[in-house]
């Protein structure tokens, strides 16, 4: 058994320990279609950034499967000339099964989220993955506790990681851990202060893994600061880009680009091109932020 993946991938684990020990992190990008991957590997080359492009479930199955989404990641890392470390990742990954048919496909890392299960349940899966991840050269994150969120309405504030749990599930091999800190998928609401940085520390102290952030989407700059020199090796970010394409698409149509006919301005190569835009600038700050900006080596 060996790596499936293509040889222009890169599992996350170098990457995430190297963040680990320089006191950086590294950025986790959710992709939604070719804009979003061009953009992003794009960006990565130019700036000389080690990245991590990932899909939830959701995202693989809109965009026709995980052979399409590393059909396109890898058509592109060879048509693009792309050199910086890029690993291809699943998002929370919601079954073993899951997993293991991204990784036949050839991603090269994944996320098994067993949040929803008791903790031996998902302790027991995480294990079982290990075992088929190792005979194929991959990176895997686990998580505790859980990330808040909205559900029909309301936003929840998730569960705060254990540290017993965070040490056992540091022992099971994995590259890194999410874990619940008083983080939120999607727009923080009003109420929301802060992160819960002592939880941070305490599953920090019991692990000593790269740690992973979700929610990375409007966290003020000084506590996202703060979490790197604490532990967090990687941060999740989808929403942000969302908002930024979601701007400048919204500026081309209210200044009526898309209706000028005699432009071409109907043309989605042209619709999308601030959005696009907005991507790779988004990307620039964030990484810049996170201080993985021209951290690939030469
Ligand atoms: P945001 O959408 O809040 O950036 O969260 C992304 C994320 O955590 C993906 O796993």
């Amino acid at each position: 058994m060996s790596r499936i993946y293509h040889k222009r991938l890169v599992n996350a684990t170098e990457m995430v320990n190297a963040a680990h020990k320089g006191k950086y992190a590294i950025g986790h990008f959710n992709i939604n279609n070719l804009e979003w991957t061009k953009a992003i590997l794009e960006a990565a080359q130019e700036t000389n950034t080690p990245t991590i492009i990932a899909t939830s479930e959701g995202a693989l199955k809109y965009m026709g499967g995980a052979k399409v989404v590393v059909g396109m990641v890898n058509g592109l890392l060879d048509e693009l000339n792309i050199t910086v470390p890029v690993a291809l990742h699943l998002d929370h990954g919601q079954s073993i099964e899951m997993a293991k048919k991204c990784i036949e496909a050839g991603y090269s890392s994944v996320m098994f989220d067993g949040s929803h299960l008791p903790y031996e349940e998902n302790i027991a899966k995480v294990k079982e993955l290990m075992v088929f991840a190792k005979n194929h050269e991959i990176s895997v994150e686990a998580e505790i506790g859980s990330i808040g969120g909205e559900e029909d309405g309301v936003v929840g504030e998730g569960e705060l990681g254990d540290p017993k749990q965070a040490a056992e599930m540091g022992a099971t091999g994995i590259s890194m851990l999410a874990a619940g800190i008083g983080n939120i998928h999607g727009k923080y609401p009003e109420w929301w202060k802060s992160l819960s940085f002592e939880t941070l520390q305490a599953l920090q102290d019991a692990c000593k893994l790269p740690m992973v952030l979700h929610g990375g989407s409007g966290i003020p700059q000084d506590q996202v600061k703060k979490a790197i020199t604490l532990g967090i090796s990687k941060i999740n970010v989808n929403t942000e880009l969302q908002l930024a394409f979601r701007d400048a698409t919204r500026k081309y149509v209210e200044d009526k680009k898309d209706l000028d006919d005699d432009a071409k301005g109907f043309d989605p190569r042209k619709l999308l091109a601030p959005g696009y835009k907005a991507l790779k600038a988004t990307f620039v700050e964030l990484t810049t932020l996170f201080g993985c900006a021209n951290k690939a080596g030469k």
